[in-house]
Parts: C-alpha cells; sequence; structure tokens
C-alpha cells in the first residue's frame, strides 16, 4: 500500500508515502539525512527509529536502521518518527604547525594553528595537507592533560617506516610550515546516550577515543563509561595521563600491551581480549587497527550493540603498524556462548 503516512525527522514533520524509503521520503520532504552509496553499503545514513513502522530491510541495529534501505510503512502508530545525528558542515581551512612534540619514539603530537576555526565533533576525522606533501586522514584530539584552544588542531601521529608524510614530521615539517585542512569527516563521534558507553582504541587510534571519552566525561558525568586503551611496544603506552584522568572521574579505564614485557600497569594482550562483555544496551566506539576495529564490530554486532568504527587504514591514516588479524574476538564470542563474563586475560594475545 501507498497510501500517506506522517513522517517526523529530527522534529520536522514531511509529507511521505508508505513504500519510500525513508532517505527519498526525506528528501522529498527537503531533510537531508547524511548518505553516500544510497545502497546499504557505507551505513552513512543509519538513523534511529523512535516510533512507527517500518520496514527495515535487515538492516536493524538496536533502534537504527538504513535510512536507504528501509521503507516506510501503514501501521497502526499515527507517525513515524526517526533521528539522525546532525553533522558540521565540511569546510577547508588553512593554518601553520605551531609545534611537533615527540610523545614517545614512534609517535609526535602535532598542533596546527588554524585562521579560523574549524567545528567538528569529537571522534570524528579531518584531511590533513602538510604543504607539499600527499594528503592524510588525521582525527583531532586533545593534550593528556585535555587543553586545547578553539583555533588550535592536535594529532598525535606514528611516524611510519617508509611513509611519504609522517616520518617527515618534527624534521622537513617543522613550526612555521603551512597547513590546509579539510573536513570534518566521520560518524564515529561522541553522541549523548543512556546506556554503557565502550571505547576502545590500539595505536594513535588513542586521539579519537580521547576525544570521545573525556567529551562522555565532561558532557553526561553519570553515564556509565569503559575505556579501553593498548599499544604493542610499551614505550608507546603514552595514554596514561589521560586514562588516569577518566579513572578519577568515575570511569573504567584499562591500559593492554600486546607486545613482549608488558608493564607492570598494562594487561598483557589486545584491546579485544579485556572488554567487558557487551550488551545491546551498550554503545561501542572502536579506533584503531583496521584487524582489532573489526574483531569489535563482530562483538558487538554479536550482542546487538550499536557499534560506530573508525578503522585506521594504511597511507590513509596514520596506524600502528601492528595491523596483524586479531583473532581475540573468537576467544570472546566463546566466551560469551559459554557464558563466562570474565574480562582477564590469563596469557598474552599473541
Ligand atoms: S547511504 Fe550508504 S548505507 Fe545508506
Amino acid at each position: 500500500m501507498a497510501g500517506p503516512v506522517a513522517l517526523v525527522i529530527n522534529g520536522r514533520r514531511v509529507a511521505a508515502r508508505a513504500g519510500q524509503t525513508l532517505l527519498d521520503a526525506a528528501l522529498a520532504g527537503g531533510q537531508v539525512i547524511p548518505h553516500d552509496c544510497a545502497t546499504g553499503q557505507c551505513d552513512t545514513c543509519r538513523v534511529r527509529v523512535h516510533a512507527g513502522t517500518v520496514d527495515d530491510a535487515g538492516t536493524r541495529l538496536g533502534d537504527t536502521v538504513l535510512a536507504c534501505r528501509a521503507r516506510l510503512a501503514a501501521g497502526t502508530e499515527p507517525e513515524t518518527v526517526i533521528e539522525f545525528d546532525e553533522v558540521p558542515d565540511t569546510v577547508r581551512r588553512r593554518g601553520s604547525i605551531e609545534s611537533v612534540v615527540a610523545l614517545t619514539p614512534d609517535i609526535v603530537e602535532v598542533t596546527v594553528a588554524l585562521r579560523k576555526r574549524l567545528v567538528y565533533l569529537p571522534g570524528q576525522y579531518v584531511r590533513v595537507t602538510f604543504a607539499g606533501l600527499p594528503p592524510r586522514d588525521y582525527s583531532p584530539t586533545l593534550r593528556a592533560d585535555g587543553s586545547g584552544e578553539l583555533n588550535e588542531l592536535i594529532f598525535q601521529i606514528r611516524r611510519q617506516d617508509g611513509g611519504a608524510v609522517s616520518p617527515h614530521l618534527g624534521r622537513r615539517i617543522g613550526a612555521g610550515h603551512a597547513v590546509t585542512i579539510e573536513g570534518p569527516f566521520g560518524h564515529a563521534f561522541h553522541r549523548l546516550g543512556r546506556g554503557r558507553l565502550v571505547v576502545v582504541s590500539s595505536g594513535v587510534g588513542w586521539a579519537p577515543a580521547w576525544a570521545v571519552a573525556r567529551a562522555s566525561r565532561l558532557r553526561e558525568p553519570q553515564r556509565d563509561l569503559v575505556v579501553v586503551a593498548g599499544g604493542r611496544h610499551p614505550h608507546n603506552l603514552y595514554m596514561r595521563p589521560a586514562l588516569d584522568w577518566l579513572r578519577d572521574r568515575g570511569a573504567s579505564a584499562i591500559l593492554t600491551c600486546s607486545g613482549e614485557a608488558p608493564p607492570a600497569d598494562a594487561r598483557p594482550g589486545r584491546p579485544t581480549l579485556h572488554l567487558p562483555m557487551l550488551t545491546a544496551a551498550d554503545t561501542v566506539l572502536a579506533a584503531g587497527a583496521p584487524g582489532m576495529v573489526a574483531a569489535v564490530q563482530f562483538l558487538a554486532a554479536v550482542a546487538g550493540a550499536t557499534c560506530h568504527a573508525d578503522p585506521f587504514h594504511p597511507a590513509g591514516r596514520s596506524t600502528d603498524a601492528d595491523d596483524v588479524p586479531d583473532t581475540n574476538f573468537i576467544r570472546r564470542f566463546l566466551q560469551r556462548l559459554s557464558g563466562n563474563r570474565s574480562t582477564q586475560a590469563d596469557s598474552p594475545a599473541e
């Protein structure tokens, strides 16, 4: 049936008909739901359904569906109510490097001063072009003490052996170097919510993870927050002060180390080995090595949790260079099947 249906999008009512996709109905009504592929592949158009009857076309995760696939259906409720996150417009900004500071032997913190502020949501990323070099995607974050000015963008970047950009940071690329920024992009950003928030990162995936975790503590201090942050090499566990800040404010913060000789304050193994058992009420954000992120996505999907992913692919993103397959998700999956809720590691993961 293709009769009229009342559709409310982010509080605004549009005329729609049963059988239309949510995306088509929104666009016809002058509402632009963020979208990209329009074929159900990219997950950009995911919206929350608060009321009404929707044929989810197999795309439902929790209370969300893909707007490009899900269709309005005639039902008993008077209106269909959906919601999506409105994100800042993508813009271009110019600026220059203010400082390059070595956080570890492998990771530098680059501060860029912009001529005009760029608005982004914690967890989003931007495209950075250091003059004369190819563009790279990095996530703005905060210093370990939480500081950062409105016209600054702070990046934590791993120097990649043989990379076209990162080896030059602090050498050929230093203070005063011209920078162009385009963005923001990405949907793995902080959203207010009621259920537990679980933030997982490996390597310099800590940059967006820290931005999201800190935003959650400041904006919704009563919300349960679990943060699991790891690195391969003990000398790259630069996130300790930030984890302490989170612990001091009631979050559960776990440091992991998957390399040899993990330090006493870090649990051995990858972050996936130390995730809490997920539930459908959780929202999970994973950032870092693609193998780790894929494993977290799998565990979240099994639990029915909402998951936002930010995999750092080589070249486009600065990675931790340890993206070997993460098989811990199999162990955690078997724990789920057997009802074992332990989050403690009893042996190194790799
Ligand atoms: S626009 Fe890509 S999944 Fe809907």
